[in-house]
């Protein structure tokens, strides 16, 4: 069946134009191959939207985010900006968009491909075979609660880390729904032994639980997991986590693949999905055409998965991802140990993905 969708393009700052470039065309390959009609906006957001209007988010961004089916977002930041206060910041346009959006369930899978597993620091053994859903909180905890202040007379300044029930329910649920259909465990994180925050995530996670009895949860505090996910990665499935946590862990899960620069995510539950890759703007190799624009394409088929529900075209993005690996394809970051022939551009990366699309046969199904 033909799917129709309109999909904002949010290419943001650094290497965001370079990679989400790379993302669109798979998707306009996928769509091609399956005669859907996908139609793309483009809009400015973040240094870009700070350069050209002023301001990280403009309301006119914001109306074409709201009135599309799915946003894809490249990255947002620059050093130019380092000085200006969060609230005006380009992190601060994302985070807003996140808000308007209303997601706040951050799927980002986190996945030992066999091709790379010779570019984790981690030894091959400890990583093979390690494939790890991150549901992240995105609409609570530090990021938005108030009070927040730098109080200048004061000298001190404050956040605020507030839940409430219903909002650690809807992400439980979300990760106990997606448990079922992996290996049927979760893993809640939190710091329980020191945040009141913590003890109303654990319990609502237990409570909750009770309506899942086929899936095995259990319970870390966050210290402890950072370590845990470096030695033990094969022994996670899904990782529940509020805001910050969920931050810094996936940042860390980055070690398994090898790179930042694979790690997609998507935020769902709202009133449109948002699809951006974990990484960041990268200033330091913007604009030279040698990003890693695999996160991107492998963000571009959780779009095809999750606002498309065109699961075969997914898997077909990751199976022609996973292909180019295995051929020893890789960019810049992932360059350790590969003949300096196998190791690509963006655009050519990019183009390997979409030539592999064509004629890979989707075997092993896997993602999210
Ligand atoms: C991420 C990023 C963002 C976050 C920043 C850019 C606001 O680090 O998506 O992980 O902290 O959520
Ligand atoms: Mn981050």
């Amino acid at each position: 069946m033909t799917k129709k969708l309109k999909i904002l393009i949010l290419a943001g700052d650094g290497v965001g134009p370079e990679v989400t470039a790379e993302a669109v065309r798979t998707l306009k390959t996928a769509a091609e191959v399956g005669g859907h009609d996908f139609q793309f906006r483009q809009a400015l957001i973040g240094g870009a939207a700070i350069l050209a209007e002023g301001t990280p988010l403009p309301q006119p961004t914001l109306e074409a985010a709201l009135s599309s089916d799915a946003v894809l977002l490249g990255a947002v930041g620059g050093h130019e900006f380092s000085s200006l206060p969060p609230d005006r910041r380009p992190e601060a346009g994302l985070l807003g968009l996140r808000s308007a959006l209303k997601g706040y369930a951050n799927l980002r899978p986190s996945f030992a491909w066999p091709g790379l597993t010779g570019n984790s620091p981690l030894r091959p053994e400890v990583v093979e075979g390690a494939d790890i859903l991150f549901v992240r909180e995105l609409l609570g905890g530090l990021y938005f609660g108030q009070p927040r202040e730098w109080n200048k007379q004061a000298n001190a300044a404050w956040n605020t880390m507030r839940y409430t029930r219903d909002e650690v329910a809807r992400v439980a649920k979300v990760a106990f729904e997606l448990a079922r259909n992996r290996r049927s465990k979760v893993t809640s994180v939190d710091k329980a032994n020191v945040l009141e925050v913590s003890q109303l995530w654990r319990a609502t996670v237990t409570e909750l639980a009770q309506e899942y009895p086929d899936v095995k949860l259990e319970h870390q505090y966050v210290d402890a997991m950072a370590m845990h996910l470096m030695n033990t990665p094969r022994n996670f499935d899904v990782v529940l986590t509020e805001n910050l946590f969920g931050d810094i862990l996936s940042d860390e899960a980055a070690v398994i693949t090898g790179s930042l620069g694979m790690l997609p995510s998507a935020t769902v539950g709202g009133r449109v999905n948002l699809y951006e890759p974990v990484h960041g703007s990268a200033p330091d190799i913007a604009g030279r055409g040698i990003a890693n624009p695999l996160g991107a394409i492998l963000t571009a088929a959780m779009l095809l998965r999750y606002s498309a529900g065109l699961h075969e075209e997914a898997q077909a993005v990751e199976a022609a991802v996973r292909q180019v690996l295995d051929d020893g394809y890789r960019t810049m970051d992932l360059a350790r140990g590969a003949m300096s022939a196998k190791v690509l551009p963006t655009q050519e990366m990019g183009r390997r993905v979409r030539e592999a699309m064509l004629s890979v046969r989707v075997e092993a199904p896997r993602g999210a």
